[in-house]
């Protein structure tokens, strides 16, 4: 067979579905995903320098307890470790799903000081914006020729946020996100990507269009890898109405937050009938995500502390969050404050960051050019 028949074959036959590789009742892959994190991390325990780390966050507000423990943590953990990391701040991808890009240039400042303040270092990891890397850009119009527009409409949670998006019409970006976000984790040839479940179905599109590439213009190399998702074993925070905390719901403890604020969020939220306190995320979700909030902060076992608060109930309970949490974010709190006096500075780290960027993408488009014959 014929290079070009073997693309046509795998990339635009009518089933070849993201969701279908996956088993029914799992149709993200996380099973599969969690497995291979596992045997990732190993080999980050090992050599934690033969990776490269592409993570990301959309400009849309600032960042809470939820992403902290869910993935912020994560990423100093690995810059730490010495793997090199990049940092995404995707101004772009905030537009899928709102007209106006509202306050965007005061969100991505914000992000840029909240990842200062928690230690991410930008001497040794990369923090940048989509909209100040063309060369990232420009990777999206071959990427998309590799992809039907049956598998775009496929993608589980695109379908998702097109289900509950307030707007009235599908954009041709929210459709084609995910093919820029395999521009966002292959133009640096990143080959773990930090990220939760509900990025699977975009690393997945990921691997794909980097296999499709090479297979189409590598001529025998690879010029792109096949980057993997690593899974976090991060425990879900609950907001304080006992839903999932993000920034949308209000329901939320920003990292930027004060001490009295953090106090009045925790105080006022939702807990149980019951005055004896356990760790049972299942049976007790609200008590368990603040007992769970608490041993993060104090690195201690949920269920032990639970034990020691008994029956002490809600008010101990949170009295001893409030107190784990404010103890716990003060000296992050203190560096952001410290940081926001100085815009100047907190700019000028986001303008090396983009030059760092642009010039490695700028040699990968380098390379796609030669790849692809169209170097004149
Ligand atoms: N889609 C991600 C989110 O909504 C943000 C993002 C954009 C991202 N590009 C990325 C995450 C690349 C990981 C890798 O949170």
């Amino acid at each position: 067979m014929t290079t070009t028949t073997a693309i046509a074959a795998t990339s635009l036959a009518a089933d070849d579905d993201l969701e279908s590789v996956n088993p029914p009742g799992d149709p993200l892959g996380t099973s599969a995903a969690r497995t291979r994190s596992a045997a990732l991390e190993a080999q980050l325990a090992r050599d934690p320098g033969r990776f490269r780390v592409l993570t990301g966050d959309r400009p849309t507000g600032r960042l809470h307890l939820g992403h902290y423990f869910g993935t912020l943590h994560n990423r100093v953990r690995l810059q730490e470790l010495g793997t090199e990391v990049f940092v995404l701040i995707a101004d772009y991808q905030v537009l899928t799903d709102r007209d106006v890009a509202d306050h965007l240039a005061e969100h991505v400042e914000n992000l840029v000081l909240d990842y200062l303040a928690i230690g991410i270092d930008p001497a040794r990891s990369t923090i940048f914006t989509h909209s100040a890397v063309p060369a990232l850009n420009q990777l999206l119009l071959p990427f998309l020729s590799l992809v039907s527009v049956a598998e775009l409409g496929r993608n589980p949670t695109v379908k998702d946020e097109i289900a509950h998006s307030r707007q009235s019409s599908v954009s041709g970006l929210m459709f084609t996100y995910p093919a820029h976000q395999a521009a966002d984790i292959l133009f640096c040839k990143a080959d773990l990507v930090p990220v939760g479940q509900d990025q699977l179905p975009h690393l997945e599109l990921t691997r794909t269009i980097a296999r499709r590439f090479n297979d189409r213009y590598g001529n025998g190399t690879s010029v792109f890898p096949e980057p993997d998702a690593l899974l976090s074993a991060a425990p879900l925070l609950l907001g304080t109405d006992g839903t999932k905390m993000s920034k949308s719901r209000g329901n939320a403890i920003a990292l930027s937050a004060g001490a009295d604020e953090t106090a009045r969020l925790i105080r006022g939220a939702k807990t149980d009938a019951e005055r004896q306190i356990s760790y049972d995320p299942v049976g007790r979700p609200e008590v368990s995500s603040l007992v769970l909030l608490a041993a993060l902060c104090l690195d201690r076992d949920p269920r032990q502390l639970a034990d020691e608060i008994g029956g002490a109930g809600a008010a101990a309970l949170k009295s001893t969050v409030i107190e784990a949490v404010n103890e716990y974010l003060a000296p992050i709190r203190a560096r952001r404050e410290q940081l926001a006096q100085d815009r100047g500075h907190i700019r000028r780290i986001l303008r090396e960051g983009n030059e760092r960027a642009q010039a490695v993408a700028e040699t990968t488009l380098d390379e796609v050019r030669s790849a692809m014959n169209s170097r004149y």
